[in-house]
């Protein structure tokens, strides 16, 4: 039997995509591996959102390169939104790969392999032309929780990202097959699914019917099994009040947003081509907030975008302070070939980009921990999700919020089990806790 290995890059995205890509590569005879030295097929499904993404995978594949020495028989194939960016390139800079197959054309891979083996030339297929999404089966990573994509692609184009280019227009799956597959999942046992999309909240526009993200959270109430159905990323622009009444009038749908906002200038915000402002993006914070009880609310910020003065970066500082986010994702601005902010004047200096960020981070920790510690002395319904990845004694959940609750390792408890936690000390990342039930 031949065996197979993915390393998976980038966003929950990819790690869909690497489910569907392993569902296939089994119905044809191929058996997962631990041990990428022996595998005879190992694809890197990779990211190319930030340069360090794609030095990463290219460190990677050189890596790889003894083994193609070793085994001549061996498949290396990259798939995912650097194939895509990079095509045919990735052949000349390594030419031992032999697939490179883009975002839209995963449920190739197999034709692919077996025109490998057929020709043994370099196989390529970067087509973006499709219009409907394919419904491929997965291979769930476990038997609890799963990533559900209702939507690939975005329109936005902020003129930072590489996403709209790699993942191409905005193509919405229709309801009835997110229904589907929620039910199939409920019924094996999956207790928390989580809806992917780049931009969850424009989903079902192109369906030009009426459907749209609100409508789908609420044909996604009481599916039999599904406890919690988490969602991301969502988009200050798109987000309705409508919407949110879905979110909070929902009985499965968890206490969590992701609501990234990038800038706390409008300045900056009007360059990125992210059409909201920091007053709108307050308001319709405080509308969550007001909705949906002890929502935690997480955000995307950049720092050092071309044009990003002292004064914007403050406005940034003072953003964190006024909105008290429960956790924020932090980035230094990357340069990305063929999106318009790659040519934009006034490019940030390195050293004040790592500065800014630092200072970012210190204020956002220190904020973190604070809210945590509020969490101290109260209690949470958790879903064990295993031990944890620094010490396997210590085993973890999620609450709703998705705030991870470390524990004692308990051996009256299963992964996927229900279980109330008290927080009896809280840190700026995770919480520690004594299961009560
Ligand atoms: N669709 C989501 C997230 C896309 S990528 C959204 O719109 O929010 C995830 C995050 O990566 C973005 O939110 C942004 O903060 C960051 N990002 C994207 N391109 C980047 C770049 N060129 N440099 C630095 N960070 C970037
Ligand atoms: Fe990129 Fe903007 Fe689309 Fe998010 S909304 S994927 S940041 S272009
Ligand atoms: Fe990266 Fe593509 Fe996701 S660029 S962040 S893997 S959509």
């Amino acid at each position: 039997m031949k065996s197979y290995y993915i390393y998976t890059y980038g966003c929950q995205m990819n790690i869909a995509d690497s489910e569907r890509l392993a569902h296939q590569l089994e119905s044809v005879g191929y058996a997962p591996t631990e041990d990428v030295n022996s595998a005879d097929l190992i694809l890197l499904n990779t990211c190319a959102v930030r340069e360090l993404a794609e030095t990463k995978v290219y460190s990677r594949i050189g890596e790889l390169k003894h083994l193609k020495a070793k085994n001549k028989n061996l498949i290396i194939g990259i798939t995912g939104c650097m194939a895509q960016k990079n095509q045919a390139e990735m052949f000349k800079k390594a030419p031992h790969i032999d697939i490179v197959l883009g975002t839209h054309n995963i449920q190739h891979i197999n034709e692919m392999i077996v025109e490998v083996q057929r020709t043994h030339k370099h196989q390529i297929n970067v087509d973006m032309d499709n219009t409907v999404l394919q419904e491929l089966v997965a291979k769930p990573n476990g038997t609890f929780f799963a990533s559900v994509p209702i939507m690939n692609g975005c329109n936005k184009f902020c003129t930072y990202c590489i996403v709209p280019h790699v993942r191409g227009r905005e193509i919405s799956r229709p309801v009835e097959a997110i229904v589907k597959e929620v039910t199939e999942l409920g019924a094996k046992g999956f207790k928390e699914i989580t809806l992917l999309g780049q931009n969850v909240n424009s989903y079902g526009l192109d369906f030009k019917d009426g459907t749209d993200f609100g409508t789908l959270i609420t044909t996604l109430d009481g599916i039999p099994g599904i406890e919690r159905v988490r969602y991301m990323t969502s988009h200050p622009q798109d987000m309705t009040k409508s919407m949110i009444d879905a979110l909070g009038a929902s009985s499965n749908v968890v206490t969590q947003l992701h609501l990234p906002i990038q800038s706390g200038s409008n300045d900056i915000l009007k360059k990125m081509n992210r059409h909201y402002t920091v007053e709108h993006y307050k308001e319709l914070l405080e509308y969550c907030r007001k909705t949906i009880k002890d929502i935690v609310v997480t955000t995307d910020i950049i720092v050092g975008f071309p044009g990003e003065s002292d004064d914007d970066f403050e406005q940034t500082l003072q953003l964190l302070k006024d909105v008290r986010f429960d956790m924020a994702y932090t980035f230094s601005y990357s340069k990305r070939s063929g999106t318009p902010a790659a040519t934009m004047d006034a490019q940030v200096d390195e050293e004040v980009k790592r500065v800014r960020l630092q200072q970012l981070m210190d204020i956002q920790n220190e904020i973190s921990l604070e809210i945590n510690k509020t969490m101290e002395g109260k209690t949470y319904d958790i879903i064990v999700e295993g031990p944890s990845s620094k010490d396997e004694n210590m085993w973890f959940g999620r609450t709703s919020g998705s705030k991870m609750v470390l524990f004692p390792k308990d051996e009256s408890l299963k992964i996927g089990d229900t279980v109330i936690a008290y927080i009896d000390k809280a840190q700026t990342w995770v919480c520690y806790g004594t299961i009560v039930k």
